[in-house]
Order: C-alpha cells, then structure tokens, then sequence
C-alpha cells in the first residue's frame, strides 16, 4: 500500500477511537446529570466507534501493513446541556465525514482500488452518523431544557439497541 495512505488509515484509527473517548466522556457527563437514557445511547456510540477503529485495523493487517497507536487526545468532560451535547456530536461528525471523504479521495489518487471500496462502507456510515445526531438534535432544540420531556427522551434514547 501507498505510505501516504497506509499513514492517513492509521490516523483515521486515532480519530475514530478520540470519537468514542468523546462520546463515552459525554455519556459519563450524561451520568452526573440523571439522564442514564443518554449514557447509554451515547456509550453504545462509544462502542460503534471503537468497532469502526477495529474494521480499520483489520484492513491495514490484511494488507500487510503496520498499525502504529498514537496517543489519544484527551476529550472535553464538561457540557452545557443534553442541546450541547448533541450540538457537539453533529459537529463531531461533520468533522470525522470531511476525513472520511479525504482518505477516500486519497485511495482514488493512489489508485488503491481495494482501499476505496472498503471506505465506501466509511461514507456510507457517515450519513447514518449525521442524520442519527441530526435528529436528536432537531428534537432537544423544540423541547425547553429541564422540563420533564427531556426525561422522556431520555426514556427513548434508553431503548437503543
Ligand atoms: Fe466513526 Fe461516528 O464515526
């Protein structure tokens, strides 16, 4: 494989396991605020990522590449309100789709037809990703912060599986 390539899917390793420190760092705020509906939506994101950390693993072992760990940078552990947390989770994503979009770009360049193929998978994710913090989002932006509608979404976000 194509260092430059080899390089930015050992980043991208980084990027999606800083994703899953920074949803499990919410969901331990989420926590503190008696929202354990929240927590759990959240931790199960906190997995989802480390599975996309893991696909991406697999791929560079299966190409005869080395993964290299790098040091996770430390997440924010201090939010406003459930608004802000989701706030920060689309623009989290926007952020994660814009390098996804890059390494795929990267493959093409590099006529990496495998690479791209497998990242195909990453775009298409990247869609269910924003619409999924999109719409939870739209939702806290119509409910008044405190009132006991945020208890029952946190009784639906509960019921992720
Ligand atoms: Fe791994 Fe939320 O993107």
């Amino acid at each position: 494989m194509e260092k430059k390539l080899a390089a930015a899917l050992n980043e991208q390793i980084n990027h999606e396991l800083f994703s899953a420190y920074l949803y499990l760092s919410m969901a331990a705020w989420s926590e503190t605020r008696n929202l354990p509906g929240f927590a759990h939506w959240l931790s199960l994101q906190a997995k989802e990522e480390v599975g996309h950390a893991m696909k991406i693993f697999g791929f560079l072992v299966d190409r005869g590449e080395r993964v290299v760990l790098d040091a996770i940078k430390k997440p924010e552990t201090d939010f406003e309100s459930p608004r802000d947390v989701f706030a920060r989770t689309l623009e989290h994503e926007k952020k994660v789709t814009a390098l996804i979009n890059r390494l795929y770009d990267l493959s093409g360049k590099v006529n990496d037809q495998a690479a791209a193929i497998f990242l195909q998978w990453f775009v298409t994710e990247q869609v269910e990703e924003e619409k999924n913090a999109s719409s939870i989002l739209e939702t806290l932006k119509m409910l008044k912060p405190d009132s006991s509608a945020i208890f029952m979404l946190d009784h639906q976000l509960a019921k992720r599986e």
